[in-house]
């Protein structure tokens, strides 16, 4: 294995990895199969290339997380980026210092690429107009996460030959998640067929317009379904008295293993963190026919693909 993909013409279309909005399927796949050749470094003893040598990188998150955070860290390392690690808790956002001001103060220490995470949607784009350098939207509100659904995306091809005509139900709180939005945009452009499920207040009425189906039961959102990926609940992001409790929520959509066998080909997954017990019952997030670790281990994979990529794309690219 090279120290880059053999892949020729690394460049993309676009400049920034904002959503899968306007991202092409010809751009998803180069993603993916750059991701796959990243693999490959994963599975050696010293796990690392020199790809991204000389590229400094800041990860900004301006919100909790686990999986995203750690696997972009993970992936710059692996490319041999230099990386700060940025964190609102602790830093003079707390004095009032704006995103605009944070993003340009750390772009004058000579940072190339900017990973962001923050709960408004519309930050990444934001903080496009704010400095040079390649912005990369690790989750920004209820509107993307683009890199989650790359992974997502890429742990489905691993199971399947092909997204054309695959059945994938996304299952939960739509109204609130990112996860969906990307998810859709990118199945979609791959030719897959989404179907969205939740109850009426989890489920935006622009869904219809997604070109997806939609459903509010679950029992025929699982009816033919390839891959069922659950959402967690997100509880932090809801006005109260969306659902009667977690205890009905769990009655209508939880995936439990009577799912599982009524459906013996069902892949689970999710993008977590998951809320055992409530979208998926403990015994299923644990069962061999949930993939969401597999999810997780791509994760590294995906990010190193997109930081590549982007590392790599014309400054004259589409944003
Ligand atoms: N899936 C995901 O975004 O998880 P984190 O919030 O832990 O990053």
């Amino acid at each position: 294995m090279p120290d880059t993909p053999a892949t020729a013409a690394p460049a993309l279309q676009h400049r920034h990895l904002l959503g899968l909005a306007t991202y092409s399927a010809d751009e998803i796949q180069r993603i993916l199969q750059t991701a796959r050749e990243f693999r490959e470094v994963l599975e050696r003893p010293i796990k690392r290339v020199p790809t991204l040598r000389g590229v400094t990188v800041c990860n900004l998150f301006f919100e909790p997380s686990t999986r995203t955070k750690l696997s972009f860290s993970l992936a710059e390392k692996r490319l041999s980026a230099d990386v700060v690690n940025f964190s609102a808790s602790g830093s003079s956002v707390s004095k009032g210092e704006t995103l605009k001001d944070t993003a340009q103060n750390i772009e004058a220490m000579k940072v190339d690429l900017c990973v962001i995470r923050h709960k408004s949607p519309g930050a990444a784009h934001f903080l496009t107009r704010c400095i040079n350098g390649v912005v990369i939207n690790a989750g920004d509100g209820a509107h993307e996460h683009p890199t989650q659904a790359l992974l997502d995306m890429l742990t489905m091809r691993d199971h399947f030959d092909t997204f054309e005509g695959l059945n994938v139900s996304i299952i939960g709180d739509i109204t609130h998640s990112r996860v969906a939005r990307s998810n859709v945009f990118g199945l979609k452009a791959l030719g897959a067929n989404v179907t969205l499920c939740g109850p009426s207040t989890l489920l935006p009425v622009e869904a219809a317009h997604l070109g997806v189906r939609v459903t509010h039961r679950l029992d025929e959102a699982l009816e033919g379904c390839d891959v069922a990926m659950a959402l967690r609940l997100q509880l932090e992001r809801q006005s109260s008295g969306l659902f009667p409790s977690v205890r009905e929520y769990h009655e209508q959509f939880g995936i439990t293993r009577r799912h599982l066998a009524q459906h013996p080909d069902l892949l689970i997954m999710h993008p977590g963190p998951v809320n055992r017990g409530v979208e998926l019952a403990s015994d299923v997030v644990d069962h061999e026919r949930s993939i969401i670790l597999s999810q997780v281990t791509n994760g590294v994979a995906v990010r190193m693909a997109v930081l590549y990529l982007l590392a790599a794309a014309p400054a004259g690219a589409a944003a």
